[in-house]
């Protein structure tokens, strides 16, 4: 049974809780928010008023959700939204769920970039759209162009470009890497948080099960395959002094590093994420 008879409010957080993965702060501030959202609560009200039976309605209304959390599905895509940086992002299993260790992917490139400057801006693998997206909005005179190979995770993308109003700088292209880019389009900065999972590598089960693989895994069992194509496509589309982003999966700068170097680039800078894991690197084209 996911509920009690007579529930109160605590007992559906407990009931989100308990399929959460692992029961620390961060998810038991999770399923506060989410049932407050569900039953269009002041998330004070459920820790306030914990006790407070839950209505007919209001139980109408969490059960088939909190049936999708039993599954295994991941919270985001039952609540249908995630906070990336500064906005709520909908998402959907059509993109990879965003996670907030790309937050420092978004830091690196504001950190190279002038907000005052009409700037334009790459994302390759766009998925939701959470990096070029924040990146716009944070910077007003700059103009963006979204590739990714889903025309599916496009829509979604060109959905959170509309919701939080950067829709009219941003263009969307379905494209294999940079394959059908205008051959004249240039760039001040290149973000890509592209695939970089190999088979056989450890996920946990609902990511394996739940998030669209073309998102996750590299197709040739070299997890430097996408780095590597961006880096060489790039290069007749970067500005002079233009920076190109990476986010990299966990203990992979080396990696990145050396692929770079072979590709003509140079590392600029490392950033960690706030488990201390390096997960975004800056490069220039070595002159
Ligand atoms: C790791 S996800 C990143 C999504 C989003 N940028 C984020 O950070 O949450 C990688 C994205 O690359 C896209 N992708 C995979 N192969 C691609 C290719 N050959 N060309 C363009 N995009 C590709 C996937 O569809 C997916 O949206």
């Amino acid at each position: 049974m996911l509920l009690p008879p007579t529930p109160h409010r605590q007992h559906a957080v407990d009931a989100v809780l308990s399929f959460l993965e692992d029961n620390n702060q961060a998810t038991a501030a999770a399923a506060r928010n989410f049932v407050a959202r569900v039953l269009e609560l002041a998330i004070h009200d459920i820790s306030l008023d914990s006790n407070a039976e839950l209505s007919q309605e209001q139980i109408d209304k969490l059960l088939p959700l909190l049936q999708r959390l039993q599954t295994g599905e991941p919270l985001a895509y039952v609540e249908g939204s995630v906070g990336f940086y500064k906005h709520d992002f909908v998402i959907d299993p059509r993109a990879l769920i965003p996670r907030a260790d790309s937050e420092v992917v978004v830091e690196l490139c504001l950190e190279n970039l002038n907000s005052n400057s009409h700037l334009r801006l790459l994302d390759v693998g766009a998925g939701s759209g959470c990096l070029i997206i924040s990146l716009l909005s944070e910077l007003p005179h700059a103009e963006g162009v979204a590739i990714d190979i889903e025309g599916e995770a496009l829509e979604l993308a060109a959905l959170n470009a509309k919701t939080i109003g950067v829709d009219q700088r941003l263009q969307l292209l379905n494209s294999d890497c940079l394959v059908e880019l205008d051959p004249s389009d240039m760039f001040d900065l290149i973000v890509s948080n592209p695939p970089y999972i190999t088979h056989g590598e450890e996920l946990g089960p609902s990511v394996a099960e739940y998030e669209p693989h073309s998102a996750l895994f590299v197709t040739d069992g070299d997890a430097m395959q996408f780095y590597r194509r961006i880096m060489i496509e790039a290069k007749a589309h970067l500005l002079p002094k233009a920076v190109l982003v990476f986010e990299i999966g966990a203990n992979r700068q080396d990696d990145l590093a050396l692929a770079a170097g072979e590709c003509g680039y140079q590392v600029l800078e490392q950033r960690e994420d706030m488990c201390s894991v390096v997960r975004a690197i800056s490069l220039q084209l070595i002159a």
